[in-house]
């Protein structure tokens, strides 16, 4: 019966995410938290984020905030990358539908990376976090700092 848990686990994060696709919760007080976090020339990107992207954004980065046996280094890189990761995607833009598409069929978003990365490079941030935004969705990162964070992101 292992296989008709997981089943029903799927269906319903997929439900889940339809959710927070159709109907983002975003906390204000969490999301100027994360703005005063970001670089300065960071905040007009993030700002065009859409709702359930910013929505997302905030779950990764406050997931990343708690999350346990984490060096505050790590914890401090982990928590910009929370915010950039996904900023690419203020370049692609994609519509609701897609969005909705994306939750149903394997459709790659390795478009955003790409964006979000040459963004990033203009903006003058530093190498290691180009990198980690370029590669977020790389199916077998070898920096275990980016494994840890995929965790995080693929759940939220
Ligand atoms: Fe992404
Ligand atoms: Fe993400």
């Amino acid at each position: 019966m292992m296989w008709l848990t997981r089943l029903v686990d799927r269906i319903l994060y997929r439900c889940w995410q339809f959710k927070q696709v159709l109907f983002p919760i975003i906390d204000p007080e969490l999301w100027l938290e994360a703005l005063d976090f970001a670089p300065a020339n960071w905040r007009p990107h993030l700002k065009r984020l859409r709702r359930s992207e910013r929505a997302h954004v905030l779950r990764v980065f406050a997931a990343i905030k708690v999350e346990a046996d984490l060096e505050n280094v790590d914890r401090q890189k982990l928590l910009l990358l929370a915010l950039a990761h996904d900023i690419g995607k203020g370049v692609t833009r994609h519509s609701i539908f897609f969005k909705v598409a994306k939750v149903i069929f394997p459709i790659s978003n390795s478009a955003h990376c790409l964006a979000g990365a040459k963004l990033l490079r203009r903006l003058k941030a530093e190498k290691w976090l180009i990198r980690m935004v370029l590669r977020h969705h790389c199916q077998s990162p070898t920096n275990p700092l980016l494994k840890r964070f995929q965790e995080v992101d693929d759940r939220l």
